[in-house]
Order: C-alpha cells, then sequence, then structure tokens
C-alpha cells in the first residue's frame, strides 16, 4: 500500500481530491465509488472547487456508494443518499441519473443489493473506490468478522459504530441497527482504492489495518491483498504507525 501522511486534514482532503481529479481527467466516464461520513466531507469541497474552475468535469462520471441505512428514506437528513446530494452530488455537474446510492426502503432488500451489483457489473466496475476506516477497522459498514469475500448486503452495526454514529442523531436509540453494505469482496474488486483517515480516534485502527496481520478481525486490512491502494492519512491518524512511509 502506498502511504501519505498529510499534517493537516485538509492537506489529507487536497491529496485525496487530487487523485480524483487526475483519474476524472484521463478518462471522462470513470466510475467511481464513494464513502460517506465525516472523513470525506473535505475531498467532496475539493472536488466542488475545482468543478466550478472547470478542472475536472463529472458530465459523464458514474457513480456507486458503499452503504445505506436500512430503513431509512433516500430524503431522510441522515441518509447517505441525502449527506451525498448536500455534500457532492449539488454542487457539481454529475447528472443524478447516473449516481447510486442503496435504496434503505427497498421492499426487499436482497434483490436490491444483487440489482445494486448487477449495476456495477453493467458500468464496467468501480476503477476508482474511495473509503474511509471506523474506529473499529470496519470499511462501509463491514464490522469486525465480516467475511474477506462477502457481497453486497444486510449488515448489523455493532454497538461500536452506533455509538460512532449517534453524534448525527438525537440519541444512540435513533441510530438505524442495520444497513445495506457493499461486502468486503465487493469493494476489493475496485480498480484502484484510495483510503483516508483523520483524528487522533482512528490511529489503532489505521495502524491494525497497515501494520497488522491481514484478517477479518480488522476488515481494512483486508486492502492488504489489493495491488493498487493509497492511503492518506492526517499526522493525528497515523500516530500508532511504527514503520517509515
Ligand atoms: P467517519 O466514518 O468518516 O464519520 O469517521 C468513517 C467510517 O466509519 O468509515
Amino acid at each position: 500500500m502506498k502511504v501519505i501522511i498529510c499534517e493537516t486534514r485538509d492537506e489529507m482532503s487536497r491529496k485525496g481530491a487530487e487523485i480524483f481529479a487526475e483519474r476524472i481527467k484521463a478518462k471522462a466516464d470513470l466510475v467511481i465509488g464513494l464513502a460517506t461520513g465525516s472523513t470525506p466531507e473535505g475531498l467532496y469541497a475539493e472536488l466542488a472547487k475545482k468543478n466550478a474552475a472547470s478542472e475536472i468535469d463529472f458530465s459523464k462520471v458514474r457513480s456507486f456508494n458503499l452503504d445505506e441505512y436500512l430503513g431509512i428514506a433516500p430524503d431522510h437528513d441522515q441518509s447517505y443518499r441525502f449527506f451525498m446530494n448536500q455534500k457532492l452530488f449539488d454542487n457539481i455537474n454529475i447528472d443524478k441519473a447516473n449516481t447510486r446510492v442503496l435504496d434503505g426502503l427497498a421492499a426487499d432488500p436482497a434483490a436490491e443489493c444483487a440489482k445494486f451489483e448487477d449495476e456495477i457489473k453493467a458500468a464496467g466496475g468501480v476503477d476508482l473506490q474511495l473509503l474511509g476506516i471506523g474506529s473499529n477497522g470496519h470499511i462501509a459498514f463491514n464490522e469486525p468478522g465480516s467475511p474477506k469475500d462477502s457481497r453486497t448486503r444486510v449488515v448489523d452495526l455493532t454497538e461500536s459504530t452506533i455509538k460512532d454514529n449517534s453524534r448525527f442523531f438525537a440519541s444512540a436509540d435513533e441510530v438505524p441497527k442495520q444497513a445495506l453494505s457493499m461486502g468486503n469482496g465487493a469493494i476489493l474488486e475496485a480498480k484502484e482504492i484510495v483510503m483516508l483517515a483523520n483524528g487522533a480516534n482512528k490511529a489503532k485502527a489505521v495502524a491494525a489495518a497497515l501494520e497488522g496481520p491481514e484478517s477479518e478481525d480488522c476488515p481494512a486490512s483486508l486492502l492488504q491483498a489489493h495491488d493498487n491502494v493509497t492511503v492518506v492519512l492526517d499526522a493525528e491518524a497515523a500516530a500508532e504507525l511504527q514503520k517509515e512511509y
């Protein structure tokens, strides 16, 4: 894995956005995999700036999001569809018809997951996948113990993820207990992956992912098996790394 250590979160966001901008300039119809949470917000703001400055064009770009809460409507202010519209899609010239977020209200969630994977396949696969990392080492909602070959499916959230995400809800009780999530196996099929992490609460998970054993106990460590991964960190998230990068 290529590791880039930045001093600040802003620098992390800029570096991550540069990678996306380069790839979109090289391939106008790039298929991007997107993530939600606090981590990518700065990267999305950078992409919007570059789009406004006509540096990059999203008109042919297609996107797939990693996950969505189960039982939450797309227009709910904590849904990941709502987040993506607000933080990125409404601020760039992407065609919303080319943006795909799993439907948290699907009548048949398993069928929705299968359809989502078929759509990725029909698009030619994900060219560039953006990831964050949970404080417990999760990627998307693949909690510790999620199989290496897992596909897009309904998953249960762990107590630690519910606690981490309760900051966005009135209380932990309101955080959905399940989600639809791309599996580790589905994520690892992306041709290239960029994982971002910032903040001291990510330092242990980052160290386990990069320097620990490749293990389902830390889903982010499964990225070690992929041959085109760049990890962009701020200084706090890199604080527990032992090796020199
Ligand atoms: P965060 O979440 O960006 O809100 O810290 C990251 C994740 O859980 O993947």
